[in-house]
Order: structure tokens, then C-alpha cells, then sequence
């Protein structure tokens, strides 16, 4: 079996200003020094992206975006594309995550496009899939999650399936303090993984990270990072102390 590098991602919402930003991962760098044995990925607001892309040069921390329009460039009011997020050096950008998808009603079909574009533009996605409440109680969370992942990937060659980067995030288990069982996540990790067996192939589903996000936290990380299928974090509330982010980073290394 591949051994996949477990990736701990900070997705900072709209927190920080680019000052606070800055010394966040200041802090953070330092904390965690110049390791390679887990991939971490700082995902800033828009506006300190930059500034925190300049804080990194020299570290191993890498660089990624919480949204972007598929388009190139346009008249698209308050939109960002995926070449000036290239022109920053970003690497990775964070795609249909929940609230963007509730609050700002993105559909799974303007996804598969930003999907499809941020792999055009060399920017690995993290495409965010999982269900509600009310959803994981009607009994429809694989399906939710099957149709998501689905439609999201409609259209990625095998090729590049492998760099995708899956974050399974319940969404009743965001910002609330309630974690998913290590079995309910373990669970609908294996399942995504059967899932990309079956769109791809078997050696592409082995390299796909499938992260999990919600309410993670240094108290309950290892016992998730140590499931089979969770490949590392998607980490919102803990990921803006670098106390907190340093010691989801060192849970994830040792439990690489
Ligand atoms: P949380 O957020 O860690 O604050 O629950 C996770 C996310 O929404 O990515």
C-alpha cells in the first residue's frame, strides 16, 4: 500500500487581518520549524495572502486560498482568479467548502468548473464534500457525500485525480464543537476512497489525501489521524493559535 504524506491544512475563514496573518505564521513557522514529513498548507483571506506568502519564504509551509472564480480574468465584481492567486505563489485553494456552498449557494456543477480550472492553472483544489445534520439523520450522508464528490470531479482525467486533495467535512461537525466519531469519519473516508476507485482507478484512490475537517482539534486529532483513510486535516477554529496549528502538525507526524 502507498504510503500517502498526511497534509494539515489552516483554513482562517475570514479571521486576520494581513498584519495578524503575518504574525500568525511567524509564530507558526517557528513552531513547527523546517520539517517535510507533513505537508501544511496556511489558507488566508483574500487580502493577507500576499503579505503571509512573503512571511513563508524559506519554510515548508505552503501557500493556498479559500475560494477563486474559474474564470481567467472578467468582469466578475469581487471575484479572484486562479492566476493571480498563481502570481502569489499560492499552491492550493479550498473548493465547495460548506459555506460557501450555503451561504453563498454554490451549486456542485460551479464547483466541478473551479475544480476544473484551478487543475488547469496548476493550483491543487481541495474540494470540501459532506452533509448536514438533518441529512446524516435521514440516513443520506454517503449519498450526499457520493453525489458531491461525483459531480465535483466530473471531467478530471486520472492523471490528474491523483493531486486532488478531498476534505470530508460533516457539517454539522463545523465550528461547533462536535467532532465525528473516529468510526462515523473513518467510515465515509474509506467510502470516498471506493468511491475514486471506481471513477479512476485503484492506484489513484491509494495517492488521493482525503483530509477531515470539523471540530478538529489537538485534543481529538491522533485518534482520527491514526484511522486508515484520514489522511490529515482540514482545520478551521484550531488552525488560528500557532500553539493549537503547531500541535495538530506534530499529531500528524507522529502518526505519519
Ligand atoms: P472548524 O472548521 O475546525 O472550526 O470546525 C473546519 C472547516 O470549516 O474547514
Amino acid at each position: 500500500m502507498i504510503s500517502r504524506k498526511k497534509l494539515i491544512a489552516g483554513n482562517w475563514k475570514m479571521n486576520k487581518t494581513s498584519a495578524d496573518a503575518v504574525a500568525l505564521v511567524s509564530d507558526l513557522v517557528a513552531a513547527i520549524g523546517k520539517q517535510n514529513d507533513v505537508e501544511v498548507v496556511v489558507c488566508p483571506p483574500f487580502t493577507a495572502l500576499e503579505a503571509v506568502g512573503k512571511g513563508l519564504e524559506g519554510s515548508t509551509v505552503k501557500l493556498g486560498a479559500q475560494n477563486m472564480h474559474p474564470d481567467a480574468s472578467g468582469a466578475f465584481t469581487g471575484e479572484i482568479a486562479p492566476p493571480m492567486l498563481r502570481a502569489i505563489f499560492a499552491t492550493h485553494v479550498i473548493l465547495g467548502h460548506s459555506e460557501r456552498r450555503s451561504y453563498f449557494a454554490e451549486s456542485d456543477e460551479f464547483i466541478n468548473q473551479k475544480v476544473l480550472s484551478a487543475l488547469k492553472n496548476q493550483l491543487r483544489p481541495i474540494l470540501c464534500v459532506g452533509e448536514t445534520l438533518a441529512e446524516r439523520e435521514g440516513g443520506s450522508t454517503l449519498k450526499v457525500v457520493q453525489t458531491q464528490t461525483e459531480r465535483g470531479l466530473e471531467g478530471v482525467s486520472k492523471e490528474q485525480a491523483a493531486g486532488i486533495v478531498i476534505a470530508y467535512e460533516p457539517v454539522w461537525a463545523i465550528g461547533t464543537g462536535k467532532v465525528a466519531t473516529t468510526e462515523q469519519a473513518q467510515e465515509v473516508h474509506a467510502f470516498i476512497r471506493g468511491l475514486l476507485t471506481k471513477l479512476f482507478t485503484e492506484a489513484v484512490a491509494q495517492k488521493v489525501r482525503i483530509l477531515y475537517g470539523g471540530s478538529m482539534k489537538p485534543a481529538n486529532a491522533a485518534e482520527l489521524l491514526a484511522q486508515k483513510d484520514i489522511d490529515g486535516g482540514l482545520i478551521g477554529g484550531a488552525s488560528l493559535e500557532a500553539r493549537s496549528f503547531a500541535d495538530l502538525v506534530n499529531a500528524a507526524i507522529a502518526a505519519k
